[in-house]
């Protein structure tokens, strides 16, 4: 519990742990909307809780920020996989590049992914996630073509196509020959009371705090989606000692791997389909939830609630592409359901 909800009166906790969303901020050494999920920890670092609307910083304190011009032939926003791999490529060609992350380090989300994945050698089968992005950090940190810069947001873009850079102490303007976007996704929501509670996450979240930072989200869980995600997730959670108390898929079927689902099985952890959290439970964190039975239409079969006793909540419901910037950019979007929201229209394959 870090946060402060304005409108409730009561503590919110992380959700997204990849500063996506707005659950994580506190104050830092007196500097309000600081993302804690973001910030690392420094000998001597103050954390408040910032409850209501902060006082604006003083002037003096954004003055001191230092400025520079830069240009390049390539700027690369986002250093997951894609951003990484698009650096080496462009580096490869003889292309000067500047490589922003907004987090500490690189490797996306790929630095939280213990299982090992599939596929051929060329495309890392065989290695874990962390392995994978450890390997393509050395790329890029050895590339003499690349600069990299993290702990840096990408804020806006301005005339003239010039992209705003920011980190705690300096600020750039940069103007390049070609914009990369690899600014990945952020982890949904799910509309129902109780949604915003301490212990309820995204699964991507807890996979942060227990694979990245060893902590333990919470005892008793109950998993929401079962796709991949919900489904790797739900069996870290056991192997971290969490008593996964159900997984619950709208669905009628399981969206995800067999192979996932089938550890699950063989652990005792029930996989409903056709089934959706209906209420989330609790005062100042989640106590429990109220799960649902539903039809053919997704609506809810009355008499049908069964309470899981939890005290968190882990939404697997898909993701929505993070592509603000695009938009900025001036790019042509389209809403596209099957992709998660809005996208690039693109004109060639
Ligand atoms: S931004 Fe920190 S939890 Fe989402």
């Amino acid at each position: 519990m870090i946060s402060w909800s304005i409108r409730r009166k009561r503590a919110r906790g992380p959700f997204c742990m990849i500063g996506k969303c707005s659950s994580c901020f506190v104050k830092v050494d007196g500097k309000p909307y600081v993302r804690a999920c973001r910030e690392p920890l420094r000998e001597g670092i103050r954390v408040e809780r910032q409850r209501g609307l902060p006082e604006i910083p003083v002037i003096g304190d954004l003055a001191t920020l230092k400025e520079e011009n830069l240009s390049t032939d390539v700027l690369i926003i986002g250093g997951g996989p894609a951003g990484l791999s698009a650096a080496v490529k462009s580096a490869e060609k003889g292309l000067k590049v500047i490589l922003v992350e907004d987090s500490f380090k690189l490797g996306g989300q790929l630095v939280k992914q213990t299982h090992k994945f599939f596929g051929s050698k060329e495309l890392f089968g065989g290695l874990r996630g962390f392995q994978i992005a450890e390997k393509l950090a050395r790329e890029v940190e050895r590339n003499p073509n690349i600069s990299v810069l993290t702990g840096t947001y990408a804020y806006g873009v301005f005339r003239d196509q010039i992209v705003g850079l920011a980190s705690s102490d300096r600020t750039w303007r940069v103007k390049a020959k070609c914009y990369i976007l690899s600014t990945g996704a952020m982890e949904n929501f799910l509309p129902v009371p109780g949604n915003d509670l301490p212990g309820v996450m995204g699964a991507g979240g807890a996979q942060t705090l227990m694979n990245e930072y060893g902590v333990k989200p919470g005892e008793k869980a109950l998993v929401v989606g079962a796709g991949n995600v919900g489904l790797i997730i739900s069996y870290q959670l056991l192997q971290a000692g969490v008593d996964v108390k159900a997984v619950v898929e709208a669905l009628p079927e399981i969206g995800g791997w067999f192979v996932h689902a089938a550890k699950l099985v063989r652990y005792g952890v029930p996989v409903l389909t056709r089934h959706t959290v209906k209420e989330i439970i609790g005062k100042d964190q989640v106590e429990g939830a109220v799960i649902v039975e539903i039809d053919e239409k997704f609506q809810p079969i009355p008499g049908s609630e069964k309470k899981v006793d939890c005290d968190l909540v882990l939404l697997a419901v898909g993701l929505t592409p993070d592509t603000r910037l695009l938009s900025q950019f001036g790019v042509q979007m389209r809403w596209v359901p099957e992709l998660g929201g809005m996208v690039p229209l693109r004109t060639r394959y």
